[in-house]
């Protein structure tokens, strides 16, 4: 039940208009092109696509992101600036854990989401399914935090990641080449907090 609501419904509207908010897609995106071979063929997934400001920095690199997202509303504001990306773009509302969810893609970016997925091990494993032969994956999130980040910690059940951890959970799943990079540190009245992007690839079937 509780799953269903939309505790994104009031930050919506305004999402993109914070210029930290659109800073941090865009230092996420720069690492993302600079680490990972990417190709105009490549049909990627960017998982808690939101707004879509992630999609707006790759999509000139690539032919098409589905976004998948499980808010109604911010969803809306990824549909109403559709024709301004530069790649074919699709849209799927649902929750990335869903059983539902049968595409495949030859990578998966994602920034600042994980937080919100309570398994991480089932996440992993779940995104190296959805990969193709050698794909890959791209995720940006905040390292370990004191919980100050978010003024409401609803919906949030991880502060930050430790990067060791993760890449345990990675290699668990299966991924092979697991690499961070600090992407970005976002500046708060509280606390400065680090943003890194883990990259990892699928194991190609010939070496499996
Ligand atoms: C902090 S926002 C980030 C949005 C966007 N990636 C950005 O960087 O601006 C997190 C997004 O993840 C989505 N989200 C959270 N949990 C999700 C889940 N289980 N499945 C799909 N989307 C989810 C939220 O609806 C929200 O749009």
């Amino acid at each position: 039940m509780e799953k269903n609501i939309d505790l994104f419904a009031h930050k919506s509207k305004n999402w993109d208009m914070s210029s930290m908010r659109v800073n941090n897609a865009k230092e996420i995106s720069e690492i993302i092109l600079k680490n990972i071979d990417i190709n105009s063929s490549m049909e990627l997934i960017d998982f808690g696509a939101g707004t879509g400001l992630l999609t707006y920095f790759i999509a000139p690199y690539v032919s098409k992101i589905t976004a998948i997202d499980n808010s109604p509303t911010m969803l809306e504001e990824f549909k109403a600036k559709q024709s301004e990306f530069a790649c074919k773009t699709d849209i799927i509302k649902t929750d990335i854990m869903s059983d539902d969810l049968k595409i495949k893609a030859d990578g998966i970016i994602s920034s600042m989401t994980m937080h919100h997925i309570e398994d991480i091990q089932s996440l992993l494993n779940k995104l190296y399914v959805m990969l193709n032969d050698n794909g890959f994956i791209a995720i940006a999130d905040l390292d370990s935090e004191d919980g100050s980040f978010h003024g409401d910690n609803e919906g949030v059940y991880h502060f930050g990641f430790d990067r060791e951890m993760l890449t345990n959970v990675a290699q668990k799943a299966g991924f092979i080449n697991i690499k961070f990079e600090t992407a970005n540190i976002i500046e708060k009245p509280q606390a400065n907090f680090t943003v890194f992007v883990m990259t990892a690839q699928k194991k190609s079937q010939l070496l499996a």
